[in-house]
């Protein structure tokens, strides 16, 4: 298909998204000659602008790198911008022309990316299918969460679209899919043959699967405000990696084969219970610097007396015969000490010990970001006469093992994927139906009751009685976690 033209459409090209990750992933993959040759991009929105202006606007995140600049000259010398509304079908319309004018020859194709907020979604994408579906090639429709805000609005979310679209064209970002040490879970886990015999709840204690932020809302308050964090990254982020930790051996690396391992482990899952849930909500450090001094209610942004938390840890427990009893404790936080997103799989204690106690568990540990790694934490004999035990790490970092090769950001390879047409890496629709099954009750009940979430300092660790928590399900502290 790569021979034919395509043309890439951003719909919301005015809005911050657009600006800082879209405008910047397409330039990337045009400057890498990763996309179809003739491939040209629309941006659309509601402001009337030039394409100057919106290149004015994303241009200081694209970061051009000294000798490309006449490549960059190149890229935007592709691009339009069309204003319009997302209500009248007219301003499609005139969408459609503009898009037809650059589709020469028998075969074209359109990606729509939407990068709107949720109240025009609807408008949008009935207005893509009656008045830009390509007569002459595929359609495909790239979405971002908040697909709905619980399960009653996310499937009505889902039937709205699968009366506008086949499955095949909606592509479902999650962008933690893209992440380089998510996706590597698949080849860590089948590629080899020392985990898959212990991978079970026979020798593996506990899973914690970590998400910290070390800044605050920062005046997105308002938007954050109507998800709180459990919308915004455990829900989806988090169970998606939980499903990719958990799952049975797909049958084949086939993208469905793949979701249908997924969606099956998330249904061995029930809903999260009362006391399997602990939220927090962070508040000013007063011997803090700049925005640390500001608590999430600070925001002016945010609705006074709000208690939507920021922080939450919750154990989800899979009901099946690999994992029963062992806790995939899920846990994420804004304006923490630290930038980190992990995996730690942590085994049980060495049986009929001989060490006094001394040897400490076995950790396999996935670190997403910052920096990438695998790591197996195990016991070891300090070198030399003595008979000492040493905790020690088998290592993988991917800074000095491949010190040639970049990681790609995971938009770059997601849009990427579209443009191949794999849906390997996004979200399917009963993926989606699963994951709210399981947060939805929970989720009414935290705001049905308006509980209060515990309080914890900005550029904390958390609420302290998160550490509890975590002892009660037998997760070992072991380094900083
Ligand atoms: C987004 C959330 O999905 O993920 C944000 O809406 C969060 O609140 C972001 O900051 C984190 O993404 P990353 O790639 O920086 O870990």
């Amino acid at each position: 298909d790569f021979q034919y033209p395509h043309t890439f459409v951003l719909l919301g090209a005015s809005g911050d998204l657009a600006k800082k990750k879209i405008y910047p992933t397409i330039w990337f993959l045009y400057r890498d000659n990763l996309l179809p040759e003739k491939t040209r991009f629309v941006g659309y929105a509601r402001t009337k602008q030039t394409i100057q202006e919106v290149r004015q606007k994303s241009e200081k995140y694209m970061k051009v790198r000294p000798g490309e600049e006449e490549k960059f000259e190149q890229f935007w010398a592709l691009n339009d911008y069309h204003a319009g509304s997302y209500d009248k079908r007219i301003d499609y319309e005139l969408l459609n022309q503009l898009i037809t004018k650059y589709e020469k020859g028998p075969v074209a194709n359109r990606i729509f990316y939407l990068a709107v907020p949720p109240t025009v979604f609807s408008d949008v994408t009935v207005n893509i299918r009656n008045a830009c579906t390509s007569i002459k090639g595929y359609t495909r429709v790239i979405i971002e969460k908040p697909f709905g805000r619980d399960d009653v609005s996310s499937n009505k979310l889902s039937q709205h679209l699968a009366g506008l679209f086949k499955e095949e064209q909606i592509y479902r970002i999650d962008h933690y899919l893209g992440k380089e040490m998510v996706q590597n879970l698949l080849t860590l886990r089948f590629a080899n043959s020392i985990f898959d015999p212990s991978w079970n709840r026979e020798n593996i204690a506990s899973v914690l699967i970590s998400f910290k932020e070390p800044f605050g809302t920062e005046g997105r308050g308002g938007y954050f405000d109507d998800f709180g964090i459990i919308r915004d990254v455990m829900q989806n982020h988090l169970l998606q990696i939980l499903s990719l930790v958990a799952m049975e051996k797909p049958v084949s690396l086939n993208p469905n084969d793949i979701r249908d391992e997924k969606v099956k482990v998330l249904r061995h899952i029930r809903p999260i219970r009362k006391e399997d849930i602990l939220t927090g909500q962070y508040i000013g450090n007063p011997e803090g610097k700049g925005d640390e001094t500001l608590g999430y209610l600070d925001d002016p942004t945010v609705p006074k007396g709000s208690v939507t938390p920021t922080y939450a840890l919750a154990a989800l427990w899979i009901n099946n015969s690999r994992w029963q009893g062992v806790p995939f404790i899920l846990r994420c936080g804004k304006a923490l000490n630290e930038r980190k997103a992990e995996v730690r799989v942590q085994y049980k204690d060495v049986p009929g010990d001989i060490f006094d106690g001394h040897a400490k568990r076995n950790e396999l540990v996935l670190r997403v970001q910052p920096g990438e790694a695998v790591y197996v934490k195990l016991m070891s004999k300090t070198p030399g006469m003595n008979f000492d035990l040493v905790e020690t790490e088998l290592d993988l970092t991917y800074s000095l093992r491949y010190r040639e090769a970049s990681v790609p950001d995971a938009y770059e390879r997601l849009i990427l994927d579209v443009f191949m047409g794999s849906q390997m890496h996004f979200v399917r629709n009963d993926e989606l139906t699963e994951a709210w099954r399981i947060f939805t009750p929970i989720l009414k009940e935290l705001e049905d009751n308006k509980v209060k979430p515990l309080p914890y300092v900005y550029g904390s660790r958390g609420p302290q009685e998160a550490d509890g928590k975590l002892k009660g399900y037998d997760f070992k502290y072991s380094g900083s976690y």
